[in-house]
């Protein structure tokens, strides 16, 4: 069977003032009335699954089990990090988690991603678990539609079959010049993110690329213990973990992985930006929450937490107001954001 393993410890900087460092994006409903990690979650209810695996940073262990909670979802186990190490040790210590369960295949899912057709996502996840059970750590591709540098790039490789391929390579975020020459090629796809693996699997390519990384996090989970729903590292031997990402760690080095094709909508709601491109649109293509008044107003993002925000003669703009902060930006410039978190962050 498959356990659904949600990496959920990610900080979400570039959707500040909404999200906030005890508060990040993935605990807040972004885009519908439930929050991402609960529609996260049921993106699987489609699929023969066992209890989920939550991994997350332990500050936000009550806002994780209150949303569980909230689905009448019992977890098998919600994984709780004493500080950000990004995904290579996260996933690391579900599968340490999970690895004697040899029968079950991980599905590794990031907390910050819109799919909008749940019933095709499953189908494609079952179509290609006979390879994962054969031992092969399989990621799945989205066409690209940008040069966009934030996602990694898979090139792909010959045809196993219908819906799966060999990978040639794998690059973690590219530069822009190799972003828009992998465009152009038309032979790269966009790594979503999700991957479909035995718990040995991964633990393997860990060993043979990143010994740091699996040492750490056994010494990590060997002291482990159970607290209320909660599982509680042995702090000192995970705050010794290198920090990397599971693209960087393993994806770029492993000759063991397939990908699978995902033709569906998908997005990573990263920045704002993204939330604009997902959301209904207006005739003149701006997308609002809250009380708004637009006059003369295109292309634009608003959202009005507490206040009206009324706008005139604006194009291609993002303002966002909450309780305590206003963001006003150019919609092209949305990854600086996390320039503003980090001057806040300095002048503490
Ligand atoms: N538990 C835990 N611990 N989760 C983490 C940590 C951590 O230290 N760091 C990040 N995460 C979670 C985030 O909450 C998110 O759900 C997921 O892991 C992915 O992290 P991001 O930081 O959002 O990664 P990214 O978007 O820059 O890049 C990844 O996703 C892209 C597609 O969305 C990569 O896999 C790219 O290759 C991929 O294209
Ligand atoms: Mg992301």
């Amino acid at each position: 069977m498959i356990i659904p393993v949600v990496i959920a410890g990610g900080s979400g900087t570039r959707l500040w003032p909404l999200s906030r460092r005890l508060y990040p994006k993935q605990f807040i409903p972004l885009i519908d009335n439930t929050t991402m990690l609960q529609n996260t979650i049921s993106m699987v209810n489609g699929l023969a699954c066992k209890p989920p695996i939550i991994v997350c940073n332990q500050a936000h262990r009550f806002i994780v089990a209150e949303q569980l909670r909230q689905q009448c979802i019992e977890p098998d186990a919600i994984i709780l990090e004493p500080i950000s190490r990004n995904t290579a040790p996260a996933i690391a210590l579900a599968a340490l988690h999970a690895v004697n369960n040899t029968d079950d295949l991980l599905l590794v899912l990031p907390a910050d991603h819109l799919i909008k057709n749940a019933a095709k996502f499953c189908e494609i996840i079952q179509s290609v678990t006979k390879y994962a059970k054969q031992g092969k750590l399989i990621t799945f591709g989205i066409v690209p539609n940008k040069a966009e540098t934030g996602y990694g790039y898979i090139k792909q490789g010959k045809k196993v079959t219908q819906n799966i391929f060999n990978i040639e390579s794998f690059i973690e975020k590219p530069n822009l010049t190799l972003a828009k020459k992998f465009l152009a090629s038309g032979k790269y796809l966009w790594n979503s993110g999700i991957f479909l693996m035995q718990a040995s699997s991964y633990l393997a390519e860990l060993a043979k690329y990143q010994p740091d990384i699996l040492a750490c996090c056994t010494q990590a989970m060997r002291g482990a213990y159970a607290d209320l729903d909660f599982l509680r590292l042995d702090v000192t031997a995970f705050c010794k973990c290198p920090q990397d990402s599971i693209d960087y760690a393993v994806m770029e080095h492993t000759n063991n992985a397939l990908v699978a094709p995902m033709d569906l909508s998908w997005q990573d709601i990263g920045s704002w930006s993204s939330i604009w491109e997902v959301s209904d649109k207006d005739k003149t293509n701006n997308a609002v929450c809250g009380k708004v008044l637009l006059e003369d107003t295109k292309n634009s993002y608003i959202y009005a937490q507490n206040k009206l925000i009324a706008t005139v003669g604006v194009d291609n703009m993002i303002i966002i107001e909450t309780a305590d902060a206003i963001l006003v930006m150019h919609k092209d410039k949305d990854q600086q954001v996390k320039n503003i978190v980090n001057k806040l962050q300095n002048n503490k």
